[in-house]
């Protein structure tokens, strides 16, 4: 069994792989070679220029090219954003909360964070709904059961990050428009791994950084808004990037821009775009259907291999929902396992009572029952 593509030359771009096994990229990915080169050259041309604006806003454009067109996007589509955080939380400035369509739909499996930026609305008038989580999964139903014409918007991540279940964000997408709602998706734990395509799943807005299996690192993230939506945004938490004419410089006018760039504060993560646009393009060199095709693979081999060591499996053990992620539960303390797994030099990622074990493009099976074989070792000897 192996990937579509070479390998060991993917390997070779990555240095820590030389000695360790990083299956943590549900978490952070490990640096690659052209990571490496694009901070190089970040401080080549700070070192050459002091601030060559031009070049800097090349890397930008770049970078956002990069992630619209990883996700079928159109550029003008995608805005940078420091965080998924701060793109979720510029989306919920520009709602209104008109009652009675004030009903925010979050899911249980999102990332706290997006709860955390709906919480902090309700004293804007927003009401926060919660769809369930049962054994590490959300049913279908739940949003079907809280969706109405009171719903204004609906939080779906792609898929959960404690254990990578996958939801059907087309199916939950279309519901919510039957009820005049839109949906918010974040996608961190899929770009990078599966195929994304914000036109065939037709969400309104979705989100991802790149420090996990898009190779890149933190401070960074892309938020995509639907083109059909951006003339009607305005949000309250804004800044001279959202400008339509950045330079300006008049603090008496809102002047939004015409493209999703109106989502925009601040001057951008400069020398994390230009990481951010070589992470982005090292996997779309390889391909998102091939990659998904191999982890697919490893995802298979994790839980076959997890359940035969008489390991137990949090969520889907279904590959065809959920990603690369698998996660065992871990009867002690979870984050012990970790720091006992990381001095046997193999990297994964504890989350509250279980460990995550998430490869990427880049694994190879020996990865897998190594992995496996020392997890079950240390649960056993707890
Ligand atoms: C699904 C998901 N969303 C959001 C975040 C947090 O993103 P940020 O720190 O960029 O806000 C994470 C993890 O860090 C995540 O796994």
């Amino acid at each position: 069994m192996r990937p579509s593509y070479d390998l060991k030359r993917c390997r070779a771009r990555i240095p820590v792989l030389a000695d360790s096994i990083a299956l943590a990229n549900c978490s952070h990915a490990p640096r690659t070679e052209p990571a490496r080169r694009a901070v190089e050259s970040y401080l080549a041309d700070w070192g050459r220029a002091v601030m060559d604006w031009d070049v800097w806003m090349e890397q930008v454009d770049q970078a956002k090219a990069e992630f619209a067109a990883l996700i079928h996007a159109s550029v003008e589509e995608v805005a940078m954003m420091p965080s998924v955080t701060a793109a979720a939380a510029v989306v919920a400035s520009t709602f209104d909360h008109v009652r009675p369509r004030n009903r925010v739909l979050v899911s249980e499996a999102e990332f706290p964070t997006v709860g955390h930026v709906w919480l902090a609305r309700e004293r804007h008038g927003a009401e926060v709904r919660w769809v369930p989580l049962r054994d590490g999964v959300v049913p279908q139903e739940g949003y079907a059961e809280l969706l109405d014409d009171r719903t204004e918007l609906v939080c779906a991540c792609h898929a959960f990050y404690q254990n990578g279940f996958k939801q059907d964000v087309g199916a939950i997408a279309q519901a919510a428009h039957e009820q005049g709602a839109l949906i918010f998706v974040d996608a961190y734990q899929t770009a990078g791994l599966h195929p994304v395509d914000v036109r065939e799943l037709d969400v309104d807005f979705l989100t991802s950084g790149v420090h996990k299996f898009l190779m890149g690192i933190p401070g960074i993230a892309f938020l995509y808004v639907k083109r059909e939506l951006i003339d009607r945004l305005e949000p309250s938490f804004t800044g001279w990037f959202g400008r339509e004419d950045i330079f300006a410089f008049d603090p008496k006018r809102l002047d939004w821009a015409a493209t999703a760039n109106r989502l925009e504060m601040a001057t951008p993560p400069v020398v994390n775009a230009y990481v951010a646009r070589a992470g982005i393009a090292l996997i779309r060199e390889i391909g998102c259907e091939a990659i998904r095709e191999w982890t697919d693979a490893l995802s298979q081999r994790l839980i076959d291999g997890g359940l035969a060591r008489g390991l137990e499996i949090y969520g889907t053990t279904d590959v065809a929902r959920k990603t690369a992620t698998t996660a065992f539960v871990c009867p002690g303390n979870a984050e012990v396992i970790e720091t006992r797994l990381l001095g046997r030099r193999i990297h994964a990622a504890a989350r509250g009572r279980v460990i995550r074990l998430a490869p990427h493009y880049f694994n190879s099976i020996e990865d897998i029952e190594t992995g496996l074989d020392a997890l079950a070792d240390l649960l056993a000897s707890q």
